[in-house]
């Protein structure tokens, strides 16, 4: 499980982030959802060690993997950017199959478009294992059908090794259909904590009613 415990992240004077008491249970797939700005990258990075919280803290069982919201590409080709994280060829070949990016597999990553870097982003991600998924935006970049393709990869992902997943996300479609639980922060406040279903068709409050109206369209 993983616990967070009166966790704050301040930058001069203002608090950025602010969670009492927030729990992850094993196995469980949470999104995390607000607007711009409302904490969602800076929960994710102290969850997975790149910035230091200021006060308070969290436990986390077993290792983390994290997926930034820039995604970027290592010199050389899309297949040895998935084995330089140490996933052996066949692994690669297959994850690079399961994102549809096999026809690209020997062609340079810096020249993919956008939503196929995001892409190959996570299948270096998903090469490996870990008992914490942190995932910034992981659709962000891609279309319609690129968007399907991640959304299926984390799911099967999460059934094969049982991990816990939290990820960020602007897409009601990655909340309902791959989470079990969506959090709305509201500056760097937990707003609603809830099922996607029960939060998309009945926000909590009167501020998520507004938010979730304005993401329907
Ligand atoms: N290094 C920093 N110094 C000062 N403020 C920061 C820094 N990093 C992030 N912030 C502020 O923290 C707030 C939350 O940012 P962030 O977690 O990136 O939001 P989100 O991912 O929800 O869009 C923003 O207002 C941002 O400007
Ligand atoms: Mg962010």
């Amino acid at each position: 499980m993983v616990e967070i415990k009166n966790l704050k992240k301040i930058y001069g004077e203002r608090t950025v982030l602010d969670i009492p008491a927030l729990e992850f249970g094993d196995g469980e797939t949470a999104a995390l959802a607000g607007a711009n700005g409302s904490g969602k990258t800076t929960l994710l990075k102290i969850l997975a060690g790149i910035i230091k919280e200021s006060e308070g803290g969290f436990h986390i069982p077993g290792n983390v993997l994290y997926m930034p919201q820039s995604s970027y590409a290592f010199r050389g080709d899309t297949l040895r950017n998935i084995t330089i994280s140490g996933a052996d060829k066949k692994e690669a070949l297959e994850l690079l199959e399961k994102l549809e990016l096999s026809h690209l597999a020997g062609k340079k990553a810096k020249s993919l478009s956008g939503g196929e870097l995001q892409r190959l982003s996570l299948c270096r991600v998903l090469s490996r294992k870990c008992g914490l998924l942190l995932l910034d935006e992981p659709t962000s970049a891609c279309d319609a059908k690129g968007a399907e393709l991640v959304i299926n990869a984390i799911k099967d992902y999460q059934r094969e090794c049982g991990c816990t997943v939290i990820m960020s996300t602007h897409s009601p479609l990655l909340a309902a259909n791959a989470a079990d639980r969506l959090i709305i922060l509201n500056g760097g406040k937990v707003e609603t904590d809830g099922t996607p279903g029960e939060t998309l068709a009945n926000p909590e409050t009167q501020w998520a009613k507004s938010f979730v109206a304005g993401w329907k369209i």
